[in-house]
């Protein structure tokens, strides 16, 4: 539908008012969607469609109503969704990640940006259809700031959501431009009877105990302490020295989730950085040890990817965050390892 043709239906067309509610979650099979579609089914939410490239294992899909195995970019079984229900809330985690994007850089264009914009289309028409606002909830990164040299990045005070917004890697560039695309939408469908509602967050690196990650450049941290769990030795691809910021997953759902509650007359922008704590890799390893004393960890920094990490704040400002919808995370170094990841992992190690 043309911008015409969508301007028509808000006028033509009565809403369909007899459709289910539902929430549309998009990549619902990966590290964030597993937490999230758990933590949105526990808070009451029965009406969860889930859309994954890959069949969504069972503990996913049992609390879903509806699970697509799909590409995003597949625009018919997408417009399929919004035309058999009234979604109010989209949460678009499908993406490439940034270590799988740099070996494909026009896959990840084409799933991260055209992917991104064809869901965007979609939910604003049917918004405006329904002469309401969906809310596009998007997991932005880190990924999109692009310091320019190690020292100017260890001088850095944390770095505000406007500031070095040079990215060096095409998963940083598709993500800043989607969250600019999204930016102007909202903007534009502000005085609008219905429209899109556009909120980004942008997580730093996350630590989850209950999946492993791939993918990701932050990933040397999650799998530095999974490694040691299981016994088998880790080479971080990069060095001790080198810092980026964390959170928990329990904190990243939570902090998407109180995005998407969150009163639009309160949010004063529409991206939000989040962070919690920025230990080095090297705290990371010696935190590990800790833990598990045999931990066999080593640093065989990888240019290519430590480049990247280098180009990423230390630490990110995220006041806006606690201030407009009281962002709060629960979980500081020390109770991440002690209250979060150990007794996770090793409740899921003992499960298998
Ligand atoms: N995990 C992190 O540290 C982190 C940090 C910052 C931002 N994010 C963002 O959060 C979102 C979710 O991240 P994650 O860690 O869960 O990633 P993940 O790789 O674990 O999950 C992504 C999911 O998307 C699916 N997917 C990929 N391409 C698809 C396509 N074309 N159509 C349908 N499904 C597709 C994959 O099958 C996978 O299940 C992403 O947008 C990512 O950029 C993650």
């Amino acid at each position: 539908m043309t911008q015409d043709s969508r301007d028509e239906s808000e006028s033509d067309t009565p809403p369909d008012t007899t459709r289910t509610r539902a929430v549309l979650i998009t990549g619902a099979g990966g590290e964030i969607g597993h937490g999230l579609v758990h933590s949105l089914q526990e808070a009451g939410q029965q009406n969860l469609l889930a859309v994954d490239l890959n069949p969504l294992d069972s503990s996913v899909a049992s609390r879903c109503r509806e699970t697509v195995v799909a590409d995003i970019r597949d625009e018919a079984a997408m417009a399929r969704l919004f035309a058999s229900y009234e979604i109010d809330t989209v949460y678009h985690l499908a993406a490439l990640l940034s270590s799988t994007a740099e070996k494909r850089p026009f896959d990840a264009h084409d799933i991260n940006v055209n992917g991104t914009i064809t869901l965007m289309r979609l939910a604003r028409e049917h918004a405006s259809q329904h002469n309401s606002r969906v809310r596009f909830l998007f997991p932005s990164t880190i990924a999109v700031y692009g310091l320019p040299d190690l020292p100017t990045k260890n001088r850095a005070e944390p770095v505000r959501e406007d500031q070095f917004l040079q990215p060096i890697t095409m998963y940083g560039c598709n993500k800043l431009y989607c969250e600019q695309v999204g930016r102007y939408l909202t903007w534009r469908d502000r005085e609008a009877s219905g429209g899109l509602d556009f909120r980004a967050v942008r997580f730093p690196g996350i630590l989850s105990a209950e999946t492993t990650p791939t993918g990701g450049t932050s990933d040397f941290a999650p799998l530095m302490i999974h490694h040691a769990a299981k016994g088998e030795r880790y080479a971080s691809f990069v060095d001790a020295d080198r810092t980026i910021p964390f959170v928990t997953m329990p904190d990243a759902i939570r902090a998407i989730e109180q995005l998407a509650a969150a009163d639009a007359k309160r949010l004063s922008q529409t991206v939000y950085n989040v962070g919690a704590f920025s230990p080095s890799a090297g705290d990371f390893a010696e935190k590990t040890r800790a833990c598990f004393p045999e931990a066999d960890i080593a640093f065989e920094p990888v240019a290519a990817r430590q480049n990247i990490v280098d180009s990423w704040p230390a630490r990110v400002d995220d006041r806006a965050a606690r201030h407009d919808w009281r962002y709060q995370p629960q979980y500081d170094f020390d109770a991440a390892f002690e209250s979060y990841l150990i007794p996770g992992i090793q409740r899921a190690i003992s499960a298998t």
